[in-house]
């Protein structure tokens, strides 16, 4: 049977030629992309309003060719005034991590919210014939983390030990009014990578390598972050990177995702279904490669057309729009950072061009001009964003006129991030050691006992989580500030690098380690350098060994953006806990060491613990230490042991 969209291509055509012009081709797909499209289950399509179908028809029929082009393009803070978004009709800018107002990175609030005014004030000082409202994008992917003396909550991968939906519901909700205080309205978030290998710099973006997970999780946040998106405390989400982010293989950031068309949909589409039933307006492309079955090369998946029109649009029935990643075009055969016609005719509608956005709009208007990408492809990418603005209500209540605009108690909420974070660490050994009984005398090594930044990972005030220090954290507790507070400030003696004191004058030592805070490509383990905690950082295993068999038992906290070979450190621990990225709030972690309050630990891992410092990629049973969903609770207690540690060779075969 003819689909319903060639069908009423051929109705139109008899009644009205000229309709007919106005449509972009049906695609032709070749029997491989035809295959790939094939493996993703169809949706239904949601119902539109008509009324603002017509208002989105009526304005683009009004609308210049420039100001469309202008409509599609987003540019970076940095790189565009105001006026030059009322100059050049820009439709949406964004701030890269690690870019404030001014760059400043401590900008106060009200400097977040005039910026926001001001591109809002000048998109609607355009000469169009309907001034179209701008929207601005911001990575507030663990609360609004580009603003200091905001929350941070822990980062994915925490939260997926955690399994509770309805806790990323509530961060979700608490992040949308964090994002509306500084004037913003789209969060690109949530990520639902379905992580293979942990050498991947991005894990801990991922709530789990378990698909079902994902979904769950995904979809929570967005209902959290969206909520009806016409709401003082709603903002719009973007789920992403579609698709196969986290499976490229050896976790190489950007790279090759290799499998078939039935595992490529079942397990990295996962999350995009209940994205798409939560109503997520926006979706971003992800940078990475898809070869099916190892065969069929698609190449980028910003230049596939199969799968972002194909599959997104056409069979999932997505009618929201689809934004690039941060230059991600000139990744596409035969494409430039300002100029992509495969890009566009692939059906993304958003160009993320954060710098040369002038030339991207130059070189765009050519390819219409010559034909190399449809003016029909192009109103179809402006009617897509016009859509998203209405549903959000812009043309009839500015973002700026929310009522948490400007409001910093809308950045904070420390007892939900505290709940967090004693939900998101797994106890993967107890040997008799916890919970730590009032009046011990505690020890506390290790740097990062007392830094915000190694607590809170990557894309926490700047893009890789560095380059900050305590000062930039204003509110928030860190691990040795819990302790204190829990244990009494005179009963705990801290001494970063543990030469101060012999630990025999202690009851315990509780030792703190954690890797380098980092994002995307500088956070990947790339084979073959062993993934391994000690080889990586083997000041922390001296460390423990300063500690370790004096005669104390020994607490290991690990902050990791990731499951690691850590066994020789576990077997230099008495009790270890998996705390991943707490984030601001990490001092709660004391609570659950203490068992303060009954607390006890909950969380269950969101990925398999490696038994080797080599993993394959995809958790084979063989070489985990611990399957995903362990965890230890106090309520039942485990021996561990020692556990039998593999060689760490010097790079992996
Ligand atoms: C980055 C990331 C993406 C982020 C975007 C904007 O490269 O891939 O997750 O949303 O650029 O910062």
């Amino acid at each position: 049977m003819k689909s319903r969209y060639v069908l009423s291509l051929a109705l139109a055509s008899s009644a009205f030629p000229t309709i007919a012009a106005a449509r972009p081709a049906a695609p032709q797909w070749t029997a491989p992309e035809r295959e790939a499209i094939a493996a993703w289950p169809a949706r239904k399509a949601a119902r539109m309003d008509p009324a603002i179908e017509r208002r989105i028809a009526a304005i683009v029929r009004g609308m210049t060719l420039e100001q469309k082009v202008g409509q599609i393009t987003q540019a970076e803070i940095r790189s565009i005034t105001p006026d030059q978004v009322r100059q050049y009709h820009i439709g949406t800018i964004l701030n890269g991590g690690g870019a404030w107002p001014a760059m400043n990175k401590h900008a106060p609030l009200a400097d977040w919210t005039a910026l926001a005014d001001a591109y809002a004030k000048a998109a609607l000082k355009s000469d169009a014939k309907q001034p179209i409202p701008l929207i601005w994008g911001i990575d507030a992917v663990h609360g609004n983390n580009n603003v200091v003396g905001a929350t941070l909550y822990p980062h994915n991968i925490g939260l997926g030990a955690a399994h509770d939906p309805q806790l990323v519901y509530r961060i979700g909700r608490a992040t949308a009014k964090a994002v509306r205080a500084t004037g913003i309205g789209w969060a690109f978030a949530p990520t639902v990578a379905v992580v293979q290998n942990q050498r991947w710099g991005r894990t801990y973006e991922s709530y789990s390598s378990d698909p079902a997970q994902v979904a769950a999780n995904g979809r929570a946040l967005i209902e959290g972050l969206q909520g009806t998106l016409k709401g003082d405390g709603d903002v719009l989400a973007s789920v992403k990177h579609f698709a196969g982010d986290g499976g490229t293989f050896r976790g190489i950031d950007q790279g090759e995702t290799r499998a078939s068309a039935g595992d490529f949909a079942r397990v990295h589409g996962a999350g995009y279904y209940t994205a798409l039933d939560a109503g997520v307006q926006t979706v971003m492309i992800s940078y990475n490669s898809w070869t099916m079955a190892g065969t069929h090369p698609f190449g980028k998946m910003h230049g596939n057309r199969a799968l972002v029109t194909g599959v997104l649009k056409d069979r999932l029935k997505f009618d929201g729009l689809v934004v690039s990643d941060w230059n991600a075009i000139e990744q596409v055969d035969g494409c430039t950072t300002d100029h992509c016609p495969a890009a566009i005719n692939a059906g993304i509608d958003v160009f993320m061009v954060p710098e040369k956005w002038q030339t991207f709009i130059t070189n765009t208007l050519a390819d219409v001009r010559a034909g190399r990408v449809s003016e029909a492809r192009i109103d179809d990418a402006v009617k897509r964003i016009l859509r998203v603005k209405f549903r959000q209500g812009l043309f009839d209540r500015p973002i700026a006129a929310g009522r948490y605009t400007g409001d910093a108690a809308a950045l904070v909420d420390r007892p939900l991030a505290q709940e967090a974070v004693r939900k998101s660490a797994v106890l993967l050994k107890n040997d008799g050691l916890l919970p730590l009984a009032p009046g011990k005398r505690i020890l506390v090594v290790g740097d990062a006992a007392d830094s915000f930044p190694a607590q809170s990972g990557g894309w926490s005030i700047t893009w890789q989580g560095t380059e900050t220090d305590n000062a930039d954290f204003p509110i928030g507790e860190t691990l040795l500030g819990g302790i204190r507070r829990a244990f009494g400030a005179g009963a705990v003696t801290y001494s970063p690098d543990g030469s101060a004191f012999a630990p025999g004058k202690f009851d315990v030592v509780i030792a703190v380690l954690a890797e380098l805070p980092h994002a995307e490509m500088k956070g990947d383990v790339r084979w073959p350098e062993p993934l391994a905690q000690s080889r990586r950082y083997p000041e922390q295993l001296a460390l423990l060994g300063r500690v370790s068999g004096k005669g104390v038992p020994v607490v290991s906290v690990l902050y990791s953006g990731r499951t690691t070979y850590a066994t020789d450190l576990i077997n230099r621990s008495d009790a270890f806990v998996a705390a991943f990225l707490p984030g601001t709030e990490a001092g709660a972690l004391a609570d659950l060491l203490a068992g303060t309050g009954k607390r006890d630990f909950s969380a269950k891992l969101s990925f398999a613990w490696p038994s080797t410092a080599c993993p394959s990629g995809g958790e084979p049973a063989g070489e985990s230490l611990f399957a995903r969903g362990f965890g230890l609770t106090y309520a039942h207690a485990v021996h561990t042991g020692t556990l039998t540690e593999t060689p760490i060779p010097a790079t992996c075969p």
